[in-house]
């Protein structure tokens, strides 16, 4: 980034970041949920850490009858419920108060902008502040023309100094309102003003992103197909859609999440390494990216996509779950997707042949945003010796960090290998404090530089690849693709539909689920887990998902995996038939076979849609010799079963 970029020319000890320029912030839908949530916090978080230039003021406009008084009065009370700090400091509050200005006025009034302008112009009278303005539009995208046509009709397209408009998301529906919004836009402004927000390129971990491509050289050579086996790009949310129902049925999950935030994420992950922080360089290469993602065929769609909606079922909390279809302001027969997978292709040197994933949903069991970038095995000794595949990974959010898992010498005599993982931790490593990941947007916008926000050529690559997607699932109502079942397709708390699995199955690959130790200590079975016992289990459970019917485990078979019951239960039958009982959610199985060495004494079979984390046996025989509590465990439930 321009402001920053000593930092990356190897002088890291210059890295100590500047107050923003000075300036006026200008924020259209200044009453409105953004503003109270999200702006005012950000804005407060960098006057705390002293980013803000002395010459900064706030106007606001929007159509709530108030004034500055009772704005900032209003701003005040709110800020103590949202600040992200960790103890509320009033002084560089009781600072950024005294700047906020406000201005009430509909946003198809010419008089209203007017009178803006005149506030505008009144407080930052011979201060640093007048000539740099930063108009944000945080208001609903079917405003976006109206005010783009005042903005222009009363003149601030056309004020002394510089100028920019910041853009919130949504940016189109589809790829013909995002052009026709583009064309609006820059019918009015040069592309150098508009500033089109992706908060995901906010957040900490998704900058990191562009660090890792850029200044980690060790890892460069690996980046390209002959090493990489595939991509997974996952967000995963454990909300519904609470009260944004409205919203949400004109959107669904790829306008919402993978249009813009996963784009935005495989640009980074997969782009050519640009030769420097230029923003045009960067945003140049994320554009040459995109442009090289393969456009689906109509006629591929259901092969390469799966789309899901969430039926009834459990929060993350165990509190039941309504369905997606009896949320407030959804439509009872709705289509809407609040889920859905992807396989694309990046037709370039770097990547023929290396599949990218990316899925996304509400109502899912896990929150978790991560990378997974899967290396392929080797043809070497490590085969024989029972190695698998290195993986790296990148933990957006909420655990923040970089971790690569391979393979070590397990201790003792014997030579076996085992997973291990190395870790780069965020909090470990860094003293930051939380933020909204608006801060640097905002401190960007005020400063000129574009580097974290959309230009108009990446926003319409991304629409053209979705929109092939939205058009197929348009028209086709969910359930009569090939291989589809009607909605809901899923319950919710789960891993999502099955379907998704399968889009991986097809070429052998699963998904990873990325469990780590507060996911684990949910279920009461690793509540008091030792730290070094949680992290072998995050490394080695893998996640299965059965249907209904499905036998997991079969009397007579001598194998000995562990399975945990995440979602779901199961019956357990004699090989007479008899019925021994049922596994429900929380439960382990299948740890006889170890603990007696002996075959598999029932068959347990799903009696409903199950989430089940599985222990390969070998784990699980390590897993008992390392931790004698951990086995006396299993020898407790073994023992309360016979
Ligand atoms: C927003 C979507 O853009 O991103 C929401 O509209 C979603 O539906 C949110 O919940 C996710 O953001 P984050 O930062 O929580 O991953």
């Amino acid at each position: 980034m321009a402001s920053t970029n000593t930092a990356a020319t190897g002088d890291p000890g210059s890295a100590a970041p500047a107050a923003a320029a000075a300036g006026v912030l200008v924020i259209l839908g200044a009453s409105g949920d953004l503003t109270k949530r999200l702006l005012l916090p950000a804005l407060y978080n960098l006057a705390c850490d002293g980013l803000l230039p002395q010459d900064f003021t706030v106007v606001g406009m929007a159509r709530r009858q108030l004034d500055t008084a009772s704005f900032r009065a209003a701003q005040r009370d709110d800020i103590r419920r949202f600040h992200t700090r960790r103890a509320f400091e009033p002084e560089p509050w009781a600072w950024l108060e005294s700047r906020l200005h406000y201005v009430t006025g509909a946003f198809d009034d010419a008089t209203a902008y007017a009178r803006l302008r005149e506030e505008i112009e009144r407080v930052t009278a011979g201060t640093a502040a007048a000539g740099n303005t930063v108009i944000y539009l945080a208001i609903s995208p079917e405003f976006f023309g109206t005010v783009n046509d005042m903005l222009d009709a009363t003149g601030f397209t056309r004020r002394a100094g510089t100028t920019r408009i910041v853009v919130e998301k949504p940016f189109g529906r589809d790829l013909a309102s995002a052009t026709a919004l583009n064309r609006a836009l820059l019918a009015r402004w040069q592309e150098e003003q508009i500033y089109r927000i992706d908060h995901y390129l906010g957040k900490e971990t998704v900058q990191n992103l562009l660090a890792f491509r850029m200044a980690n050289a060790m890892f460069a050579p690996l980046w390209h197909t002959r090493h990489i086996d595939h991509v997974q790009i996952s967000a995963t949310e454990t909300v519904g859609v609470e009260t944004r129902g409205e919203y949400y049925e004109r959107t669904g999950v790829l306008r919402d999440m993978l249009q813009n935030h996963l784009m935005q994420m495989l640009a980074y992950i997969c782009m050519e390494p640009p030769a420097t922080l230029d923003p045009t360089a960067v945003r140049d290469a994320k554009s040459n990216l995109l442009a090289a993602v393969r456009v689906p065929a109509p006629g591929d769609v259901a092969a390469m996509s799966v789309r899901g909606q969430y039926g009834a079922g459990r929060r993350a909390d165990g509190t039941p779950a309504i369905r997606y279809r009896d949320e407030p302001q959804v439509s009872p027969d709705s289509a809407t997707p609040t889920y859905a997978a992807l396989e694309l292709a990046i037709d370039n040197e770097r990547w023929a042949g290396t599949p990218i994933y990316l899925r996304s949903g509400k109502a899912l069991w896990k929150r978790g945003t991560e990378i997974v970038v899967q290396f392929r095995e080797g043809a070497g000794p490590g085969r024989t010796i029972g190695g698998e595949p290195n993986l790296m990974i990148f933990h957006i959010q909420p655990y923040q960090g970089v971790e690569i898992r391979m393979q070590a010498k397990h201790p003792g005599p014997s030579f076996a290998l085992a997973r291990a993982g190395m870790r780069f931790d965020y909090a470990d490593t860094f003293e930051a404090s939380r933020g909204t990941g608006y801060e640097v947007l905002l401190h960007g916008a005020l400063d000129g530089d574009p580097t974290l926000f959309t230009r108009t050529d990446f926003v319409e690559q991304s629409w053209r690849i979705m929109q092939p997607i939205l058009d197929v699932w348009e028209s086709s109502p969910p359930g009569t693709l090939p291989d589809e079942a009607p909605f809901p397709n899923y319950t919710a708390g789960t891993w999502g539909p099955l379907e998704a699995q399968t889009l991986l199955a097809r070429t052998g690959r699963h998904w990873h689920e990325v469990i780590n130790r507060e996911v684990l200590v949910r279920s009461p079975f690793f509540a008091d887990a030792p730290p070094t016992l949680l992290n072998m289990l995050a490394l080695s459970f893998q996640p299965l998902a059965v249907d209904p019917g499905t036998v997991v485990v079969r009397a007579g078979d001598v194998t000995g995996d562990l399975y945990v019951v995440c979602r779901g239960s199961l019956e357990a039958v004699d090989p007479s038939g008899r019925r021994l009982g049922t596994i429900d959610e929380g439960q382990c199985f299948g740890e006889m076979a170890v603990l007696q060495d002996r075959p598999r004494a029932a068959t347990v079979r799903a009696l409903a849609p199950c989430d089940l984390l599985v222990l390969p046996a070998d784990d699980f025989r390590r897993v008992i010799a390392d931790f004698p509590d951990a086995e006396r465990r299993f020898r407790e439930i073994a023992a309360s079963r016979m």
